[in-house]
């Protein structure tokens, strides 16, 4: 066998894209390695949504280089590829600012791999392939890789119709489109029966989800949601990541009605300013925020919130940061994201004129993340005592402790859990951990709660 090692950066849905490419090389002779040292093939799956990310890509690939000259000296070869989001924005440039690479292959062209891996055996040098739409994509990826553990994701859709003033993504990623359902649940089926019990549905504007469905109508995220809680042993769903334009009726209403469906959303506003929220292009006030996020709440008194922010984005000024801080104190949030705005080629938000100084953006970050920490250590202290359903994924560190998710998604410890693995177990919390929360099981003799 030779060796494979991905390295994923950026969101779930590389994630989701690297198992996918594992599992397509896999007929090819090509099993999972522990690092690039003895890989005879390196992808970099990679995230072009902050400057700071893409340029870990070329230094990684400097490091890549001389391990290459190294095998290359002991007569071995290896072969480095760059895919996701980097690729698709940079394409031959990769190809001219490090020329040990072998394959550049874009989110939409996975498929392609082994055809690719083909040409270069036949002696053709470098391969590009960054066209193709993300509809052939899902028809032609293997969705019967090996399953890693009882919480899995599985991509519904993909791409942004958004253009979000400060976002790479609709560039990268290309149209909107949905997978068909009878696709998506037959996959969910498959996991299902490989011990999969909570599934993640993933898109970049995931709620925007409008599949075909078996009937020939078109299918919302809410519906194809509650056939997904049809399925045997699926006790858990989740999706991510929504827009709040998106957030639909009955997909409110699911957070009420459905069990299955956690009480934990992850909903980015960006920011507090209406003013700034304009100029991203987001189409919704602050208010419209509060107001959304108050009727989700008023059918599931306890939903946890999840957020994405950026400060300093072009013309942000103190008035509108103060805005961002009240908009957060007014929802308050379990957990959250935050970044300093980064200027990405070819985005509108990049030529705009009053760029905010860096030591600026840096000050109201850490203002920001201060008041997300606080936010984020009182959302934690409030389980405290609780008792909530946990689906255990993983041995812990300590013998026979076992390790699990809360509905909000904190990592749960109990001792002597590491023989519940896949179960779900209701679990009071008896210890609030800085990263973590230890509990023990309510009953340790009943069988599995529901969720
Ligand atoms: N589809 C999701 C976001 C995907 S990108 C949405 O609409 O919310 C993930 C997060 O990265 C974004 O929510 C945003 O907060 C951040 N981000 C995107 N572009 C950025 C940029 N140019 N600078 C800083 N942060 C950015
Ligand atoms: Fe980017 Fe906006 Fe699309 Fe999200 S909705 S992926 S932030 S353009
Ligand atoms: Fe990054 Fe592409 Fe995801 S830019 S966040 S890997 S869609």
């Amino acid at each position: 066998m030779k060796k494979l090692f991905i390295k994923t950066y950026g969101c779930q849905m590389n994630v989701y894209d690297s198992a996918r490419m594992a599992d397509l090389l896999a007929p090819l002779g090509y099993a999972p390695g522990s690092g690039p040292d003895d890989a005879d093939m390196v992808i970099l799956n990679t995230c072009h949504i902050r400057e700071k990310a893409a340029e870990k890509v070329y230094s990684e690939l400097g490091r890549l280089r001389q391990l290459k000259l190294a095998r290359a000296a002991q007569g071995k070869p290896m072969l480095i590829a760059v895919a996701g989001c980097v690729a698709q924005a940079e394409g031959e440039e990769i190809l001219a600012r490090q020329p040990a690479v072998d394959v550049v292959v874009g989110p939409q062209s996975y498929h392609r791999l082994p055809q690719m891996l083909a040409e270069i055996s036949r002696g053709a040098g470098h391969v590009l392939e960054t066209e193709f739409p993300a509809e052939e994509k899902f028809d032609n990826l293997p969705g019967d890789g090996a399953v890693t553990g009882p919480a899995a994701f599985l991509t519904v859709q993909e791409g942004c119709d958004k253009f979000c003033t400060f976002c790479v993504v609709p560039y990268t990623r290309g149209a909107e489109f949905s997978r068909p359902a009878a696709q998506i649940i037959e996959e969910a089926q498959r996991l299902a029966r490989a011990g999969v019990r909570e599934l993640t549905l993933l898109g970049q504007n995931v709620n925007a989800y409008c599949g075909e469905g078996p009937d020939g109508s078109d299918w919302s995220l809410a519906r194809l949601i509650y056939r997904l809680a049809e399925i045997d042993g699926i006790a858990r769903l989740r999706f991510t990541t929504s827009h709040p334009r998106d957030m639909r009726e009955d997909l409110i209403a699911a957070f009420g009605e459905l069990p299955q469906l956690m009480p934990y959303l992850h909903l980015p506003v960006q920011s507090g300013s209406d003013r700034v929220l304009e100029a991203m292009n987001r189409k919704h006030s602050a208010d419209d925020y509060r107001e959304l996020v108050a009727r989700i709440r008023s059918r599931r008194a306890d939903l946890a919130l999840s957020s994405d922010f950026i400060v300093g984005f072009p013309g942000e000024d103190d008035a509108d940061f103060e805005a961002t801080l009240a908009l957060v104190r007014d929802v308050g949030y379990a957990q959250a994201y935050s970044f300093k705005y980064s200027p990405r080629p070819g985005t509108p938000a990049s030529v705009a004129h009053r760029q905010v100084p860096e030591d600026v953006k840096k000050a109201r970050l850490e203002h920001l993340q201060n008041l997300l920490s606080t936010q984020q250590e009182a959302f934690n202290a409030s389980c405290l005592g609780k008792s909530f359903p946990v689906l255990f994924e993983k041995p812990g560190r300590k013998p026979q402790q076992g390790v699990g998710r809360s509905p909000y998604l904190q990592p749960v410890h109990v001792d002597g859990a590491a023989r519940l693995i896949g179960q779900v177990r209701s679990v009071r919390i008896c210890e609030v951990l800085p990263n973590s929360l230890r509990g023990e099981l309510v009953d340790a003799s009943v069988a599995e709660v529901s969720p």
